[in-house]
Formats: structure tokens, sequence, C-alpha cells
């Protein structure tokens, strides 16, 4: 039996992700493990032209063993329902992100699609980034506010020089724990970076590919 899309699903809940055309990237690498027992957060629940916790039902009914996790400032976003838990808190605070995750254990994948201030996307991956499962996802969502004053002063370090510090060991060592960051930018969405995270640490050795 056919099951519906990560863009249909999305467009029932009334999520916006539709309209910035991130879905069909995210089906691409959540589908083969879409009745897993995954763990799933998303930083920001809603705008204030769709409903309340849209996407988080969205990835309810794609994922339907998944617990969900949402993350907002707002206290009036939070809800509770099956499934879903909704903490209340700043991004950017490393000790409450802590005692988030100490209540949610490892999460598999993590969508970051709150405040896109570039400080915020940093302080959000340097401290759920640790706690991404092998083999799991890490994505920022409208990336294109990097390249905004609104969000990025000028002189400021943004996700780009955090990964851009790490490439030699993402590529040339391969002990890096990101192995893959997909960036894409298809000219109607708001840019998407996505990072996986590697395995197996440290299995790659260059040694053994050159060894007959
Ligand atoms: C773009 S909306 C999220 C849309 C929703 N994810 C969707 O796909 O329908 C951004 C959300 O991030 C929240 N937010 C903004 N700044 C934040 C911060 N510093 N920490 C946590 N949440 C924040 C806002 O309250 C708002 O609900």
């Amino acid at each position: 039996m056919s099951r519906d899309s990560l863009l249909k699903i999305g467009m029932r809940h009334g999520t916006d992700k539709p309209d910035h055309q991130f879905l069909p990237h995210y089906d691409a690498i959540f589908a083969s493990r879409r009745d897993d027992h995954l763990q799933i957060m998303e930083i920001g629940i809603n705008t204030v032209t769709s409903p309340e916790g849209g996407s988080l039902r969205m990835w309810k009914e794609y994922f339907p063993n998944a617990e969900i996790y949402g993350l907002d400032v707002m206290p009036e976003k939070a809800f509770t329902e099956d499934r879903i838990r909704v903490f209340t808190g700043l991004q950017g605070d490393a000790e409450f992100l802590d005692r988030v995750v100490a209540q949610t254990g490892p999460l598999d994948y993590v969508v970051d699609d709150g405040s896109h201030c570039s400080c915020d996307h940093i302080a959000s991956f340097a401290a759920l980034w640790p706690h991404i499962t092998p083999g799991g996802w890490y994505i920022i969502e409208d990336c294109a506010s990097i390249f905004n004053d609104c969000w990025t002063q000028p002189d400021e370090q943004t996700i780009l020089d955090v990964i851009w510090k790490r490439l030699k060991s993402i590529l040339s060592t391969g002990e890096d724990s990101i192995n893959e960051v997909r960036i894409i930018g298809d000219g109607c969405n708001d840019g998407l970076v996505m990072l996986h995270k590697r395995a197996v640490i440290g299995q790659f050795h260059l040694k053994e590919v050159m060894d007959p």
C-alpha cells in the first residue's frame, strides 16, 4: 500500500514547510526509517499563519512509531498529546537544552526552525549535536538568514564557519563525527543546511583503502 509523502502530510497539517520546498528533501533521507522508533525534535513550533503544532503533527503522522519533541520560547505554544511533548525555553540556552535532552534521551533527527539567528544556530548545534545518534541528521532551515543582517551581523560567526573549520577532518581524516554536509539552495527555498552524523567514527582509514 502506498503511503502519503511528507509533502502531502505537511500540507494537511498546515505547516509552512511546503511553501519553502523543504519536504521532498526530507522524504529522500527519512523514508527508509519511517517505521523506526525514532526520537525527533523540532525547534520552533509555529508561525503566525500556521496552526499551532502543525509541523509536529506532520512528523507524528509521517513517523507512526516516533516520539516527537518541540521546543519554543513562547509558553503559549506548549502542548502535550500522545507522542508529542513541547518544552518551553530559549534555543540558545545550553543549560535548558541539557535539561531537555536529559528527558528526551538521544535524538535521531533535529530540525532547527526557531529564531533563524546565527548565534542560536551555533548554540543549539553545539548543545544538541553530541546527542544525535550515529546515522542521524541535524537540519537547519531558512539559512538565507545567514546573509541577512536582521539575523546575522556582518562580522558574526555563522554555522557555515563552524562547518568550514571542520572540513579537513570531515574530508581527509574521516575522524569528524560529521560525515556528510548537504547545502541545498534550489532557488525556490530559503536554504537548507543538513548534517549527517557518521555511523561509525574513525572506521575509515586511508591505509586500508590503499593496501592491496
Ligand atoms: C518559523 S516559526 C516555526 C514554524 C514551524 N516549525 C512550522 O514548520 O510550521 C518559528 C518559531 O520559533 C520560535 N522561536 C523564535 N525564537 C526562538 C528562540 N530563541 N528559542 C526558541 N524558539 C524560538 C517562535 O516562537 C516560533 O514559534
